[in-house]
Protein backbone atom coordinates (compact mmCIF):
# COMPACT_ATOMS: atom_id res chain seq x y z
CA UNK A 1 0.00 0.00 0.00
CA UNK A 2 3.11 2.18 1.02
CA UNK A 3 4.21 1.38 -2.81
CA UNK A 4 7.80 0.11 -1.31
CA UNK A 5 8.44 3.07 0.99
CA UNK A 6 8.79 3.30 4.36
CA UNK A 7 6.49 6.18 4.63
CA UNK A 8 3.39 7.70 3.22
CA UNK A 9 5.17 10.73 3.17
CA UNK A 10 7.94 9.21 1.37
CA UNK A 11 5.73 7.96 -1.20
CA UNK A 12 3.38 10.80 -1.52
CA UNK A 13 6.83 13.45 -2.03
CA UNK A 14 7.65 11.08 -4.83
CA UNK A 15 4.45 11.57 -5.77
CA UNK A 16 4.19 14.63 -6.95
CA UNK A 17 5.36 14.71 -10.73
CA UNK A 18 2.57 12.85 -11.45
CA UNK A 19 0.08 14.83 -8.99
CA UNK A 20 1.48 17.98 -11.01
CA UNK A 21 0.68 16.31 -14.26
CA UNK A 22 -2.65 15.75 -13.32
CA UNK A 23 -3.00 19.32 -11.73
CA UNK A 24 -1.88 20.94 -14.97
CA UNK A 25 -3.05 18.34 -17.47
CA UNK A 26 -5.59 20.04 -19.97
CA UNK A 27 -5.56 23.51 -18.54
CA UNK A 28 -2.70 24.91 -21.04
CA UNK A 29 -3.39 25.29 -24.67
CA UNK A 30 -0.24 24.24 -27.24
CA UNK A 31 0.35 27.91 -27.95
CA UNK A 32 0.58 28.69 -23.86
CA UNK A 33 -2.77 30.03 -22.65
CA UNK A 34 -4.64 29.08 -19.40
CA UNK A 35 -7.74 26.58 -20.49
CA UNK A 36 -9.61 25.88 -17.36
CA UNK A 37 -12.81 24.31 -18.21
CA UNK A 38 -14.68 25.94 -15.18
CA UNK A 39 -13.13 29.74 -16.08
CA UNK A 40 -13.22 30.10 -19.62
CA UNK A 41 -11.82 33.97 -20.94
CA UNK A 42 -13.91 36.74 -19.07
CA UNK A 43 -15.17 34.32 -16.00
CA UNK A 44 -13.16 36.63 -13.52
CA UNK A 45 -14.16 40.07 -15.45
CA UNK A 46 -14.97 42.35 -12.85
CA UNK A 47 -12.79 40.89 -9.68
CA UNK A 48 -11.60 43.62 -7.87
CA UNK A 49 -9.56 41.94 -5.14
CA UNK A 50 -9.03 38.66 -3.82
CA UNK A 51 -9.11 37.21 -0.34
CA UNK A 52 -7.99 33.94 0.34
CA UNK A 53 -8.85 31.79 3.60
CA UNK A 54 -7.03 28.45 4.68
CA UNK A 55 -5.47 27.14 7.46
CA UNK A 56 -1.93 25.45 8.11
CA UNK A 57 -0.22 24.60 4.37
CA UNK A 58 -3.11 25.54 2.85
CA UNK A 59 -2.25 29.02 3.87
CA UNK A 60 0.96 29.13 2.86
CA UNK A 61 0.05 27.88 -0.59
CA UNK A 62 -2.28 30.51 -0.50
CA UNK A 63 0.14 33.28 0.92
CA UNK A 64 2.51 32.26 -2.50
CA UNK A 65 -0.44 32.77 -4.47
CA UNK A 66 -0.92 36.36 -2.74
CA UNK A 67 2.22 37.23 -3.56
CA UNK A 68 2.17 36.43 -7.09
CA UNK A 69 -0.98 38.50 -7.60
CA UNK A 70 0.27 41.41 -5.55
CA UNK A 71 3.50 41.53 -8.26
CA UNK A 72 1.09 41.88 -11.01
CA UNK A 73 -1.21 44.69 -8.89
CA UNK A 74 -4.02 42.85 -8.28
CA UNK A 75 -5.36 43.56 -4.62
CA UNK A 76 -4.91 39.92 -2.88
CA UNK A 77 -4.97 39.18 1.46
CA UNK A 78 -4.01 35.34 2.46
CA UNK A 79 -6.06 35.40 5.89
CA UNK A 80 -5.78 32.58 8.12
CA UNK A 81 -9.25 31.37 8.22
CA UNK A 82 -9.87 30.91 12.08
CA UNK A 83 -9.14 34.80 12.43
CA UNK A 84 -11.23 35.51 9.01
CA UNK A 85 -14.44 33.30 11.08
CA UNK A 86 -14.55 36.05 13.67
CA UNK A 87 -12.82 38.96 12.47
CA UNK A 88 -13.27 39.04 8.66
CA UNK A 89 -12.32 41.95 5.81
CA UNK A 90 -15.26 43.93 4.72
CA UNK A 91 -15.88 42.13 0.92
CA UNK A 92 -18.13 43.24 -2.19
CA UNK A 93 -19.77 41.02 -4.55
CA UNK A 94 -16.69 42.35 -6.67
CA UNK A 95 -14.44 39.90 -3.48
CA UNK A 96 -13.91 37.01 -5.20
CA UNK A 97 -12.75 34.83 -2.10
CA UNK A 98 -10.81 31.69 -2.68
CA UNK A 99 -11.36 28.98 0.13
CA UNK A 100 -7.99 26.85 -0.41
CA UNK A 101 -8.69 23.51 1.60
CA UNK A 102 -6.97 20.09 1.16
CA UNK A 103 -9.79 18.56 2.66
CA UNK A 104 -12.69 20.68 2.02
CA UNK A 105 -13.50 19.65 5.55
CA UNK A 106 -11.42 22.39 7.39
CA UNK A 107 -13.48 23.73 10.20
CA UNK A 108 -11.91 27.31 10.42
CA UNK A 109 -12.24 27.53 6.53
CA UNK A 110 -16.07 26.54 6.23
CA UNK A 111 -16.71 29.09 9.21
CA UNK A 112 -14.82 31.57 7.01
CA UNK A 113 -16.39 30.36 3.61
CA UNK A 114 -20.05 30.77 5.20
CA UNK A 115 -19.09 34.48 6.32
CA UNK A 116 -17.85 35.34 2.70
CA UNK A 117 -21.01 33.78 1.65
CA UNK A 118 -23.16 35.52 3.51
CA UNK A 119 -21.82 38.93 2.84
CA UNK A 120 -22.37 38.38 -0.38
CA UNK A 121 -18.92 38.04 -2.17
CA UNK A 122 -18.41 35.46 -5.00
CA UNK A 123 -17.17 31.96 -3.75
CA UNK A 124 -14.46 30.06 -4.86
CA UNK A 125 -12.89 26.50 -3.29
CA UNK A 126 -9.80 25.40 -4.25
CA UNK A 127 -9.76 21.52 -3.07
CA UNK A 128 -8.73 17.97 -3.56
CA UNK A 129 -11.69 16.35 -2.67
CA UNK A 130 -14.65 15.97 -5.34
CA UNK A 131 -18.15 16.54 -3.16
CA UNK A 132 -16.48 17.78 -0.29
CA UNK A 133 -18.23 20.25 2.04
CA UNK A 134 -16.14 23.53 0.79
CA UNK A 135 -16.50 22.18 -2.91
CA UNK A 136 -20.48 22.20 -2.46
CA UNK A 137 -21.15 25.26 -0.67
CA UNK A 138 -19.05 28.05 -2.09
CA UNK A 139 -20.53 29.38 -5.67
CA UNK A 140 -17.78 27.43 -7.63
CA UNK A 141 -15.17 24.92 -7.39
CA UNK A 142 -11.38 23.95 -8.63
CA UNK A 143 -10.30 20.76 -8.21
CA UNK A 144 -6.36 20.43 -7.54
CA UNK A 145 -6.37 16.39 -8.93
CA UNK A 146 -3.41 15.75 -6.33
CA UNK A 147 -5.22 12.48 -5.59
CA UNK A 148 -5.45 11.20 -1.97
CA UNK A 149 -3.10 12.27 0.35
CA UNK A 150 -2.81 9.88 3.62
CA UNK A 151 0.20 11.17 5.37
CA UNK A 152 -0.91 13.67 7.90
CA UNK A 153 1.57 15.93 6.35
CA UNK A 154 0.30 18.17 3.39
CA UNK A 155 3.10 17.34 0.74
CA UNK A 156 2.03 16.56 -2.49
CA UNK A 157 -1.19 18.71 -2.26
CA UNK A 158 0.67 22.32 -1.53
CA UNK A 159 2.45 21.72 -4.84
CA UNK A 160 -0.96 20.91 -6.61
CA UNK A 161 -2.28 24.04 -4.96
CA UNK A 162 0.14 26.54 -5.72
CA UNK A 163 0.16 25.18 -9.58
CA UNK A 164 -3.30 25.44 -9.59
CA UNK A 165 -3.52 28.62 -7.67
CA UNK A 166 -0.90 30.25 -10.42
CA UNK A 167 -3.08 28.85 -13.12
CA UNK A 168 -6.29 31.03 -11.93
CA UNK A 169 -4.01 34.08 -11.26
CA UNK A 170 -2.95 33.72 -15.13
CA UNK A 171 -6.64 34.08 -16.07
CA UNK A 172 -7.67 36.37 -13.71
CA UNK A 173 -4.97 38.30 -14.41
CA UNK A 174 -6.14 38.67 -18.05
CA UNK A 175 -9.54 38.91 -17.73
CA UNK A 176 -9.34 41.75 -15.28
CA UNK A 177 -6.51 43.58 -16.85
CA UNK A 178 -7.48 42.96 -20.30
CA UNK A 179 -3.87 41.29 -21.56
CA UNK A 180 -1.73 38.74 -20.35
CA UNK A 181 0.69 39.11 -17.51
CA UNK A 182 3.89 39.89 -18.61
CA UNK A 183 5.55 36.62 -17.63
CA UNK A 184 2.22 34.34 -18.48
CA UNK A 185 4.22 32.67 -21.21
CA UNK A 186 7.12 31.80 -19.06
CA UNK A 187 5.29 31.10 -16.20
CA UNK A 188 2.82 28.33 -17.89
CA UNK A 189 5.83 27.13 -19.77
CA UNK A 190 7.57 26.95 -16.77
CA UNK A 191 4.49 24.60 -14.84
CA UNK A 192 4.55 22.29 -17.90
CA UNK A 193 8.03 21.52 -17.28
CA UNK A 194 7.43 21.42 -13.63
CA UNK A 195 6.81 17.65 -13.12
CA UNK A 196 10.23 17.09 -14.86
CA UNK A 197 12.04 19.54 -12.34
CA UNK A 198 10.57 18.14 -9.52
CA UNK A 199 11.64 14.78 -10.51
CA UNK A 200 15.30 16.11 -10.89
CA UNK A 201 14.61 17.86 -7.26
CA UNK A 202 13.54 14.43 -5.84
CA UNK A 203 16.79 12.30 -7.92
CA UNK A 204 19.86 14.34 -6.99
CA UNK A 205 18.62 15.65 -2.79
CA UNK A 206 21.09 15.27 -0.79
CA UNK A 207 18.76 16.58 2.13
CA UNK A 208 19.04 13.10 3.50
CA UNK A 209 22.82 13.66 4.17
CA UNK A 210 21.96 16.75 6.20
CA UNK A 211 19.71 15.44 8.61
CA UNK A 212 22.37 13.71 10.90
CA UNK A 213 23.97 16.79 11.32
CA UNK A 214 20.82 19.46 12.19
CA UNK A 215 18.49 17.07 13.99
CA UNK A 216 18.33 18.26 17.71
CA UNK A 217 19.45 21.86 17.59
CA UNK A 218 18.26 24.27 19.77
CA UNK A 219 16.37 25.69 17.02
CA UNK A 220 15.30 26.00 13.60
CA UNK A 221 14.87 29.26 11.49
CA UNK A 222 13.55 29.44 7.73
CA UNK A 223 13.79 32.57 6.46
CA UNK A 224 12.93 33.85 2.53
CA UNK A 225 11.84 36.67 0.51
CA UNK A 226 8.55 37.12 -1.86
CA UNK A 227 7.15 33.45 -2.62
CA UNK A 228 10.68 32.13 -0.63
CA UNK A 229 8.75 33.66 2.75
CA UNK A 230 5.84 31.40 2.31
CA UNK A 231 7.92 28.50 1.77
CA UNK A 232 10.05 29.30 4.60
CA UNK A 233 7.00 29.34 6.83
CA UNK A 234 5.92 25.68 5.11
CA UNK A 235 9.37 24.58 5.82
CA UNK A 236 9.07 25.46 9.12
CA UNK A 237 5.49 24.20 9.72
CA UNK A 238 6.53 20.68 8.56
CA UNK A 239 9.92 20.14 10.24
CA UNK A 240 7.93 21.13 13.60
CA UNK A 241 5.01 18.89 12.99
CA UNK A 242 6.55 15.62 12.13
CA UNK A 243 10.59 15.89 13.90
CA UNK A 244 8.78 18.10 17.00
CA UNK A 245 11.89 20.07 16.17
CA UNK A 246 11.34 23.62 16.97
CA UNK A 247 10.82 25.70 13.90
CA UNK A 248 10.28 28.92 12.82
CA UNK A 249 9.97 30.65 9.40
CA UNK A 250 9.81 34.50 8.80
CA UNK A 251 10.32 36.73 6.01
CA UNK A 252 13.70 37.60 5.81
CA UNK A 253 14.25 41.28 6.45
CA UNK A 254 11.74 40.36 9.57
CA UNK A 255 14.45 38.28 11.51
CA UNK A 256 16.60 41.32 13.07
CA UNK A 257 14.09 42.77 14.31
CA UNK A 258 13.55 40.35 17.23
CA UNK A 259 14.40 36.86 16.33
CA UNK A 260 18.34 37.45 15.96
CA UNK A 261 18.06 37.89 19.40
CA UNK A 262 17.74 33.56 19.26
CA UNK A 263 20.11 32.88 16.48
CA UNK A 264 23.60 31.32 17.92
CA UNK A 265 25.84 28.25 16.52
CA UNK A 266 23.36 25.98 17.66
CA UNK A 267 20.36 27.13 15.79
CA UNK A 268 20.84 26.42 12.00
CA UNK A 269 19.03 28.99 9.36
CA UNK A 270 17.42 27.60 6.31
CA UNK A 271 17.41 30.55 3.62
CA UNK A 272 15.14 29.83 0.87
CA UNK A 273 15.90 31.78 -2.49
CA UNK A 274 13.91 31.76 -5.67
CA UNK A 275 16.25 33.90 -7.89
CA UNK A 276 14.05 37.34 -7.11
CA UNK A 277 15.69 39.58 -4.36
CA UNK A 278 18.76 37.00 -3.48
CA UNK A 279 20.54 39.78 -2.96
CA UNK A 280 18.83 41.08 0.17
CA UNK A 281 18.52 37.73 1.34
CA UNK A 282 21.99 37.02 1.11
CA UNK A 283 22.35 40.29 3.60
CA UNK A 284 20.63 38.30 6.13
CA UNK A 285 22.81 35.18 5.82
CA UNK A 286 25.42 37.37 6.35
CA UNK A 287 23.80 38.53 9.77
CA UNK A 288 22.95 34.37 11.31
CA UNK A 289 26.77 33.54 9.98
CA UNK A 290 28.04 36.24 11.87
CA UNK A 291 26.70 34.93 15.14
CA UNK A 292 27.62 31.58 14.26
CA UNK A 293 24.90 30.22 13.12
CA UNK A 294 25.05 27.11 10.19
CA UNK A 295 23.19 28.07 7.18
CA UNK A 296 21.38 25.59 4.60
CA UNK A 297 21.13 27.53 1.33
CA UNK A 298 18.17 26.35 -1.08
CA UNK A 299 18.79 28.29 -3.90
CA UNK A 300 18.44 27.71 -8.10
CA UNK A 301 21.09 25.45 -9.50
CA UNK A 302 23.31 28.37 -10.88
CA UNK A 303 23.14 30.96 -7.74
CA UNK A 304 27.25 30.35 -7.40
CA UNK A 305 26.31 33.45 -4.91
CA UNK A 306 24.71 31.27 -2.65
CA UNK A 307 26.50 28.65 -3.00
CA UNK A 308 29.29 30.50 -1.84
CA UNK A 309 28.03 32.02 1.04
CA UNK A 310 26.47 29.26 2.95
CA UNK A 311 27.56 25.93 4.67
CA UNK A 312 25.17 23.70 3.02
CA UNK A 313 23.68 24.12 -0.66
CA UNK A 314 20.70 22.48 -1.91
CA UNK A 315 20.32 23.15 -5.75
CA UNK A 316 16.63 23.22 -7.54
CA UNK A 317 17.04 23.16 -11.10
CA UNK A 318 16.63 26.90 -12.66
CA UNK A 319 13.13 27.49 -13.94
CA UNK A 320 10.93 30.88 -13.37
CA UNK A 321 11.09 32.28 -9.88
CA UNK A 322 7.15 32.54 -9.58
CA UNK A 323 7.45 28.21 -9.95
CA UNK A 324 10.79 28.16 -7.92
CA UNK A 325 9.66 28.27 -4.77
CA UNK A 326 7.73 24.63 -5.74
CA UNK A 327 11.09 23.34 -5.71
CA UNK A 328 12.45 24.89 -2.95
CA UNK A 329 9.37 24.04 -0.81
CA UNK A 330 10.37 20.09 -2.20
CA UNK A 331 13.60 20.14 -0.25
CA UNK A 332 12.48 21.41 2.64
CA UNK A 333 9.88 18.67 2.55
CA UNK A 334 12.62 15.95 1.75
CA UNK A 335 14.65 17.82 4.88
CA UNK A 336 12.02 17.33 7.30
CA UNK A 337 11.61 13.80 6.09
CA UNK A 338 15.61 12.77 6.85
CA UNK A 339 15.33 14.53 10.19
CA UNK A 340 12.56 12.67 11.74
CA UNK A 341 13.18 9.86 10.21
CA UNK A 342 16.62 10.04 11.99
CA UNK A 343 14.33 10.83 15.67
CA UNK A 344 12.50 8.01 15.02
CA UNK A 345 9.05 9.94 14.99
CA UNK A 346 5.91 8.40 13.71
CA UNK A 347 6.18 10.39 10.34
CA UNK A 348 2.65 9.61 8.92
CA UNK A 349 0.94 10.14 12.10
CA UNK A 350 2.90 13.07 14.32
CA UNK A 351 1.01 13.14 17.91
CA UNK A 352 -1.63 15.51 18.82
CA UNK A 353 -2.39 16.28 14.62
CA UNK A 354 -5.34 14.91 12.20
CA UNK A 355 -5.71 15.18 9.27
CA UNK A 356 -8.97 16.72 8.80
CA UNK A 357 -9.41 19.53 11.60
CA UNK A 358 -13.02 19.47 11.55
CA UNK A 359 -13.60 21.37 15.16
CA UNK A 360 -13.18 25.14 15.71
C1 LIG B 1 0.17 20.54 7.62
C2 LIG B 1 -1.24 20.23 7.43
C3 LIG B 1 -2.24 21.19 7.99
C4 LIG B 1 -3.34 21.44 6.96
C5 LIG B 1 -4.46 22.30 7.55
C6 LIG B 1 -5.50 22.64 6.50
O1 LIG B 1 0.99 19.57 7.03
O2 LIG B 1 -1.58 19.26 6.83
O3 LIG B 1 -1.64 22.40 8.38
O4 LIG B 1 -2.75 22.05 5.85
O5 LIG B 1 -5.05 21.63 8.61
O6 LIG B 1 -6.06 21.48 5.96
P1 LIG B 1 -6.94 21.55 4.65
O7 LIG B 1 -6.05 21.93 3.53
O8 LIG B 1 -7.53 20.20 4.51
O9 LIG B 1 -7.98 22.61 4.88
Amino acid sequence: ERGGYDHYMLKEINEQPEALERTINGRITDDGRVDLEEFPAGAFDGVSEVHFLSCGTSHHASMYAQQLLRDRGIPAHAFTAGEYATTPAPVSEDTLVIAVTQSGETADTLASLRSANARGARTLAVTNVVGSTAAREADEALFIRAGPEIGVAATKTFSSQVATLALVIERLVADVTGTPSEDSEAVLSALQELPDLVNRVIRDSTASSLANRYAGSDGHFFIGRGVAYPVAREGALKLKEISYEHAEGFSAGELKHGPLALVTSETPVVAVFSGKHDRKTLNNVEEVRSRGAPVIGVAPESADNVAAAVDEFLAVPETHPDVAGILANVQLQLVSYYVANVLNRSIDKPRNLAKSVTVE
